[in-house]
């Protein structure tokens, strides 16, 4: 079988010509720890030290050597792949394991069900979709609620009850039929209103129809929006304005209660947000840890109004932030957890959603699937990543903590070697933010004509991988900030590419000469 990979002819023609422009398509044929492969022009290998790393899947690294002997055995097995409708399968494993690590970390008794899918995406939209169902059973109990309290009122009124002035001034007079129709009109109307989510600006939970929505990203949500319910963005650096949001679309159903004798409205909490979603530490908005300022404002508004809290820690899960949930360090209490990236170890795909079983919906279970989740290949390499991330007593948490330390502390040191080149960095653990300043503002004319086209940061790309072997991505919600994302193996050696790398980019920018880009 032909190893070489082919041509774009028949897929990302448009995307290899774009990377092409600066030199970042590379026919990549091996990957190993840290590191991507290429065969160069005179036939060597060359490896690229990769950054990207599977955008934080990788905290083993690229073929993990005990992961892939792992996933050989699993297969030598003949482990179901496919069994459907079996009941049990390793998902069953996999969910007692998670919960042991979450309870642990969260501090807390409750148990957490598991849902499962194949990517981060669909994980998140197994999670609002749950939420969803969920606002929707309470909002059938408050109607029912309602209804009966009505019937009550009604039979009240017929043995003499009377009604109140504020309820006469909803009916319009002392009418218990108008009264009745004008509650059942108005709650109508506030039944109707659509599925609402609440997000930070600059979150990023996906591209799928109702994930996309909820990534604040105008270019990539925008052409979508008639898709699927909207997201309200709070403002990521402004924790206060959490309530106030909830509280500025805040809605009531009406009630009707008797009270000696008279008959009188009140309102009823009507649930107007099915889920508020966060990443602990923000991914594609540029690397931004939350606060535990934001854990308790979000706790605490989401107990106010009714709002389940998804912790969204597809990327920032998984042991990257030096903690297997990086809203552990915040204090963060979610209702819902989403995973995946990291928890297929690199070679196999698979999200899952851990439900708090104060909310959780057991129904759920035959209502959502598909053929590929809890399938028998990706559970079995997940139970081995947790397996090795809770090894000698959670090693590799530490070494994550370690490595991202280290690596974050060389970045700081060539911010400050460099004030006016780089702007800030970010990050926890190994997931970590270099951004540098818009070069806009550069004295120099050609850096900001280079700036202008918006180039200038693919252009730094493209030296980083032709001239230090060195592939990073920026944020596509952060155009100058590089995420640099390696595994627990980062070895000081990669630290001291990245080092002279990103140094070498620093000081092109302070000579103004960009023709010294290769
Ligand atoms: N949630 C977060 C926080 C993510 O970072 C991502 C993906 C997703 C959900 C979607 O997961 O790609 O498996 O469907 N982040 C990638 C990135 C795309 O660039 O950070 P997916």
């Amino acid at each position: 079988m032909d190893s070489t990979i082919g041509s774009p002819e028949f897929a990302d023609s448009f995307m290899v010509e774009r990377l092409n422009e600066y030199g970042l398509a590379v026919r990549f044929q091996r990957a190993e720890g840290n590191k991507l492969y290429y065969v160069a022009d005179d036939g060597t290998e060359v490896g690229v030290l990769d950054g990207v790393s599977g955008f934080g899947s990788l905290m083993f690294g690229h073929n993990n050597p005990e992961i892939v002997e792992h996933a050989k055995w699993v297969l030598d097995q003949q482990t179901p792949v496919h069994a459907q409708m079996g009941g049990y399968s390793y998902a069953l494993n996999l969910a007692t394991e998670l919960n042991k690590i979450v309870r642990r970390e969260l501090q807390t008794e409750d148990k957490f069900f598991a849902q499962f899918g194949n990517t981060g995406a669909e994980a998140v939209e197994i999670a609002i979709k749950h939420a969803e169902l969920d606002r929707g059973i309470r909002i059938a109990g408050l109607k029912g609620g309602i209804e009966a309290n009505i019937a009550q009122a009604r039979a009240a009124v017929s043995e003499g009850a009377t009604i109140s002035e504020a309820a006469a001034a909803i009916a319009g007079g002392q009418d218990m039929d108008r009264l009745v129709a004008e509650v059942t009109r108005r709650n109508a109307e506030t039944e109707a209103r659509p599925a609402q989510f609440l997000a930070l600006e600059g979150g990023f939970h996906g591209k799928l129809i109702a994930s996309v929505q909820l990534t604040y990203n105008p270019g990539l949500r925008g052409p979508f929006r008639a898709l699927a319910a909207q997201a309200t963005f709070v403002p990521r650096d402004q924790p206060d304005m959490i309530a106030k949001v909830m509280e500025q679309d805040r809605a009531a159903l009406l009630d009707l209660v008797v009270q000696d004798g008279v008959v009188d409205v009140v309102e009823r909490d009507f649930p107007v947000f099915t889920a508020f979603l966060v990443e602990p530490i923000m991914g594609e908005a540029g690397i931004y840890p939350l606060t535990a300022e934001h854990a308790v404002a979000l706790r605490e508004a989401c107990d106010t109004y009714g709002v389940p809290l998804i912790a969204d820690e597809v990327q920032s899960g998984m042991g990257r932030s030096g903690t297997f949930l990086a809203g552990t360090q915040i204090g963060l209490k979610p209702d819902y957890i989403v995973l995946a990236k990291a928890l297929g170890g690199g070679i196999a795909k698979l999200g899952v959603v851990l439900i708090n079983e104060h909310i959780y919906h057991k129904p759920f279970e035959f209502i959502h699937s598909s053929t590929f989740a809890k399938d028998g290949f990706s559970t079995r390499i997940a139970l081995k990543v947790l397996e090795m991330l809770e090894a000698e007593d959670g090693k590799a948490y530490k070494l994550a903590a370690e490595r991202g330390a280290k690596a974050k502390a060389t970045m700081e040191a060539i911010k400050a070697d460099y004030p006016e080149i780089v702007k800030e960095i970010r990050g926890q653990g190994l997931m970590l933010g270099f951004e540098f300043h818009d070069q806009a503002g550069s004295a120099s004319a050609k850096i900001r004509e280079a700036n202008e086209t918006s180039v200038l940061p693919l252009r730094i790309l493209g030296h980083l991988m032709r001239k230090h072997d060195f592939r990073i991505a920026r944020t596509a919600s952060g155009p100058w900030t590089m995420r640099f994302e390696p595994s627990i193996f980062l070895t000081d050696e990669e630290i001291a590419t990245v080092d002279a790398a990103f140094r070498d980019v620093c000081e092109i920018l302070r000579s103004e000469d960009v023709s010294r880009f290769v």
